[in-house]
Formats: C-alpha cells, sequence, structure tokens
C-alpha cells in the first residue's frame, strides 16, 4: 500500500499527501516578519484567496470536495470510537516513523522527500534554534498520526485544514462552497455559530473533523508537557490558528496555548529544504530523546 492515490482510486485523489501541504503553504506564504503570524492573514484578501482556489490543481480540489462532504458529525463520532481506543497496535515511536515511510510517493520522486524527511527537517530546525527538548521532540513525531492511511483511511480522513463539527462551517476555510453537500449542512441546529457546543466550552470539547491531528495527540498526550499537546492536536486547525475563527469555543487555555499552535506551525510549514537528511546519522540522538519522554512501546 502506498501512501499514493492511484489515478483509478476516486478517494484518493492527491497524488502524495504533500500535495495538501503544499497548497497550504501557498495559501499562507511565510511572513516577513514572523512575529506576524498570529491569528489573521493581513496581506491576504478575500479574492485572493479565492484565486489560490481557483488555481488550485484538480486533484486538490477534489482531495477538499471528498473532505468537506464526508467530514460529517456522524463520522467524525465514528471514527473516535474505532481509533481512539487505541486498539490497532503496539508500535515505539521511532518504529511508527519507519512504519509511516513505507509509504510511498510515487508521483514526484525526484523532488519530493520521505515522511521521515520531513519530520527529521521539522524537528532539526527546532533543534538549530535552540528550543527544549520536549518541543524538538513533538516536531518529529508530529505527523505520525498520518499511519491512518496505511490502515486503510482515505486521505480526506487523514490530512487537510481541521475544522469543527456539529456548528456553523466559518467561511474562512478554503473550499466553503463544497460543504454544500455535507448532509450536516441541510440541519439548522448544526448551523449555527455554537451548533452543538456551549459559549467558552474550550476546544477540548469540540469535535474536530478527523484526521492526523487528533489521532497523534491521543497516542502521545499522557507523555508530553500542554504545549506539545497543543502542538500536535491542533496543527492543522487553519481556521482557528492562521484565522482567528472560531474563538467562541476558547477557554483561557486554549488562548493561552494559540502562541505554541503557531511557533510550531512556523516550522511545520517552512522548513523544507531537498536536502534528505543523515537519517542513520541522526537515528541515535532521536532514539535517546524518544526513550526520555516515551515507553519502548505505545498503544496506537
Ligand atoms: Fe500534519
Ligand atoms: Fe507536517
Amino acid at each position: 500500500m502506498t501512501i499514493s492515490g492511484k489515478p483509478s482510486d476516486p478517494q484518493n485523489p492527491l497524488g502524495d499527501l504533500e500535495e495538501w501541504d503544499d497548497f497550504v503553504k501557498e495559501r499562507y506564504p511565510e511572513p516577513a516578519d514572523k512575529q506576524a503570524l498570529v491569528g489573521t492573514n493581513p496581506e491576504k484578501t478575500e479574492e485572493q484567496f479565492r484565486d489560490y482556489e481557483a488555481e488550485a490543481r484538480s486533484s486538490v480540489r477534489e482531495f477538499y470536495r471528498l473532505n468537506h462532504r464526508g467530514q460529517t458529525l456522524d463520522f467524525v463520532r465514528q471514527k473516535r470510537d474505532e481509533y481512539l481506543s487505541l486498539s490497532q497496535r503496539e508500535m515505539g515511536v521511532w518504529e511508527a516513523a519507519e512504519f509511516l515511510n513505507t509509504l510511498v510517493d510515487d508521483s514526484d520522486p525526484d523532488t519530493d522527500l520521505s515522511q521521515l524527511a520531513h519530520l527529521l527537517q521539522t524537528s532539526e530546525q527546532i533543534r538549530n534554534d535552540g528550543h527544549p527538548r520536549w518541543f524538538v521532540l513533538a516536531g518529529f513525531i508530529h505527523d505520525l498520526g498520518k499511519v491512518l492511511c496505511l490502515f486503510g483511511e482515505p486521505q480526506w480522513a487523514v490530512v487537510g485544514d481541521t475544522f469543527p463539527v456539529g456548528c456553523a462551517y466559518s467561511d474562512k476555510i478554503v473550499f466553503p462552497e463544497y460543504f454544500d453537500a455535507n448532509p450536516d449542512k441541510q440541519s439548522a441546529e448544526l448551523q449555527t455559530p455554537l451548533g452543538i457546543y456551549e459559549e467558552g466550552c474550550g476546544l477540548d470539547n469540540v469535535l474536530l473533523s478527523w484526521g492526523h491531528d487528533e489521532y497523534i495527540y491521543h497516542v502521545t498526550k499522557n507523555h508530553l508537557p500542554v504545549e506539545a499537546q497543543y502542538m500536535l492536536r491542533y496543527h492543522s486547525f487553519y481556521p482557528w490558528h492562521r484565522e482567528g475563527e472560531y474563538n467562541q469555543f476558547t477557554n483561557a487555555q486554549d488562548r493561552e496555548m494559540l502562541k505554541w499552535v503557531l511557533e510550531f506551525n512556523r516550522y511545520d510549514l517552512y522548513t523544507k529544504s531537498h536536502e534528505p537528511p543523515d537519517v542513520a546519522g541522526l537515528k541515535p540522538y532521536y532514539e535517546d530523546l524518544i526513550a526520555e519522554y516515551f515507553p519502548a512501546k505505545l498503544c496506537w
């Protein structure tokens, strides 16, 4: 099985998962002032965003169409029941990284790096900038939830900008028109700003569209500081951390942690080089780091 959707597989339109990452990076270009990430996109007009959407590859558009149609409240509850009992298998963290790396990108083998390379580039940049060890570790593990692909989940249930289900969709979410095909859109009580939630209930009580963020958060949360938990759980929640939406649900802790989510997002989006990292040379450092925080095996 590969991470890539075969052209004949209508559930997996992306040539590889990086196509989604590349689209997000284009939508959120690195600001000149890195401190200016917080909550908004001052330089981007609504029209410019629509231009990005118009220019997006057809595979990316199809991916978002499936994502927005399929991520219903019921679907999210069902996937949480299926996966959050963590009864798929037991794996160590490095083992999971190697397992994820068995997903082969066959769309553009000359330029795209492996999943392991993205993780190591992200974590090495964090390490080079002198951040704490838990932050480096968060960088290394942040996308391990993509093993959901290897458990048979379609791309639209693994990656994509996440958003709350069970309440109105923000029009800052990319391709909002695709929500018209989501059955929840027809339910009046699911389309109010609060929906099934209470004001200020905290993001912990809000169900986000299902994907790799929520999964890796649950696998690892008992072993990491709260800042790292937020980085893992919300790194794809662009409508909140880059668009400033959904603040009707946040509590004091969420607002305090937003800065860490944004600090992490810089490394996730903007550290891409085409130099593959020296995996064998880096492995001893990461094995030590993993052993400092995690038991030998985790439940997935
Ligand atoms: Fe990710
Ligand atoms: Fe990532």
